[in-house]
This record gives structure tokens, C-alpha cells and sequence, in this order.
């Protein structure tokens, strides 16, 4: 399937010293606008991607987006691990392994960084199996259900709290 592994960075050796937010998405969602449209609209992942891109490069100050997506649990806390510490927030939607990524969950307390967590879907709204998010504990709060737009706000939300957090220190 296409686009799997998906890890994009600015690599503007200019941008280098920027804040960043860190954008993270789990197994299947490479698939998004092809997989169950009725569930998760048409958007597009890159899609997706570039409107997140340009809610942080929007920001006061200006961020960074780091984007990683893959379909293995062990990539994603790779992910965490390497990125996370720097970055100012971080915006995920861990797919099924919200429902059972012990591991994830594990790094994304470990690095303790302002976290909000994503589905495109209402997951309260389905089944049984979707309603524990065994993520959600070590975040900073979550977006279910309002589609594509849920990133954006997401981002949004974590410009801000870097914003005031600065303006507290
Ligand atoms: C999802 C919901 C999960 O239950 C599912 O496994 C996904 C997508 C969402 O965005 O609605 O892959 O995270």
C-alpha cells in the first residue's frame, strides 16, 4: 500500500532552530480518503498533513511540523522518543492502537510533552472495543468526531498553551 512509513521534516537548515509541534498518526491511516469514507471522510493523510503544516507555520511564533505515520507500533514510540522531548506539542491519532498500545502510551508519559489526542471518528459512537483509549490518560485532553478539522484544532490549542506557557516563564 502507498505511503506507509511516512516521516516528513522541514529540512530548512534555517527553520532548524524553531519551535515544533509533532504530529503523529497510527496504523491504516496512510489509507485515509480511500479507507471507509463514510467513517473517515475523504481528506487525505497529506492533506491533512499540509493543513496542520500551515496552522504551525501560522503560529506566534511560527513552528515546525514534524510528521511521522506508520503502521508499526515500535516506529511510533521511535518517533516519541526522538522527537518528542523537543517538541512544544504533539498531536496524535494513535488508530487502533489507542485501543491497546501499552508501549505508546509508556513513551508518551515518558516524555510528558503537551499532548492531544485525534480521531476522525466519534468513537464513543461505535464499538464497544473503541470506547477505552488506553492513551488518553497520559494526554493533555482529546478531539473525537469532528473529522479532518479535529487536527487543526488540536494544533491550535497547543500554539496556544506554548504561547501562554511562554508568557508565564
Ligand atoms: C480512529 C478510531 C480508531 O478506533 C480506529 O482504529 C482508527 C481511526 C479515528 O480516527 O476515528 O484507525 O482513530
Amino acid at each position: 500500500m502507498t505511503d506507509t512509513h511516512r516521516h516528513t521534516e522541514d529540512d530548512d537548515p534555517a527553520g532548524l532552530d524553531q519551535p515544533y509541534l509533532l504530529l503523529l498518526n497510527g496504523p491504516n491511516l496512510n489509507l485515509l480518503g480511500r479507507r471507509e469514507p463514510g467513517v473517515y471522510g475523504q481528506t487525505t493523510l497529506a492533506q491533512i498533513v499540509a493543513a496542520v503544516r500551515g496552522t504551525a507555520s501560522g503560529g506566534d511564533p511560527p513552528h515546525r511540523l514534524i510528521d511521522v505515520q506508520s503502521n508499526h507500533e515500535g516506529d511510533l514510540v521511535d518517533a516519541v522518543h526522538r522527537h518528542g522531548p523537543g517538541a512544544a506539542g504533539i498531536v496524535i491519532n494513535p488508530g487502533a492502537l489507542t485501543h491497546y498500545g501499552l508501549s505508546l502510551r509508556d513513551a508518551l508519559a515518558a516524555v510528558a510533552r503537551p499532548t492531544v489526542e485525534v480521531h476522525l471518528s466519534n468513537v464513543h459512537a461505535r464499538e464497544s472495543f473503541r470506547h477505552l483509549s488506553v492513551i488518553a490518560p497520559v494526554t493533555t485532553g482529546l478531539i473525537v468526531g469532528l473529522g479532518a478539522m479535529g487536527y487543526t484544532l488540536a494544533a491550535t490549542f497547543l500554539l496556544n498553551l506554548a504561547a501562554t506557557m511562554e508568557v508565564d516563564v
